[in-house]
């Protein structure tokens, strides 16, 4: 545990902390299996398109499990052990794809990007001022979130607005 960096850290819990940064944590992988066996059953009008952007999301939603289990340990505590804990501890859930079609993919998609952009705005408020460098790490992982449903939701309206061409409406 990093002491002296854990000093500086103001006006707020480090076990408070360490328990928001494993909920998304949990969150984080819940994401990247979601992605992952999204782009292999994903069906339907340009779906190599859709493919191609799940695929580079969930390599950023392990990147951003690695940055919050680093920072988890530089506070002195443990990331979740167990994927069994994901379920417990997770604040966005996992949404179990149901509807292969490429458009509705992306939906559940969309809807997990926006959990997880409320989820970290949340921890930005929590950490603001007090905790520079949780901050910090959450600051750019909250940047990426939000350029992931910037880019499903513009994918979704390309592959709708393609669809409604080829039924000639
Ligand atoms: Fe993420
Ligand atoms: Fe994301």
């Amino acid at each position: 545990m990093a002491r002296v960096g854990n000093s500086i850290i103001k006006g707020i819990e480090v076990e408070e902390l360490i328990k928001l940064l494993n909920r998304a944590y949990a969150d984080e992988w819940l994401a990247y299996y979601q992605y992952c066996i999204e782009e292999k059953v994903v069906k339907g009008i340009m779906k190599d398109a859709a493919i191609a952007e799940l695929n580079q999301h969930a390599q950023d939603e392990l990147r951003h499990a690695d940055m919050v289990a680093q920072r988890i340990l530089q506070l002195g505590g443990t990331p979740l052990l167990n994927p069994k804990e994901w379920f417990v501890h997770t604040n966005c859930g996992y949404e179990e794809p149901k509807n292969f079609d490429v458009v509705a993919i992306l939906e559940d998609a969309i809807k997990g990007e926006q959990c997880a952009i409320k989820t970290y705005s949340d921890i930005i408020e929590v950490t603001q001022n007090k905790d520079i460098v949780t901050y910090d790490i959450v600051s750019q992982i909250l940047a990426d979130e939000v350029e992931h449903e910037e880019d499903l939701v513009a994918l979704q309206e390309d592959i709708s607005e393609f669809i409604k061409q080829v039924k000639g409406n």
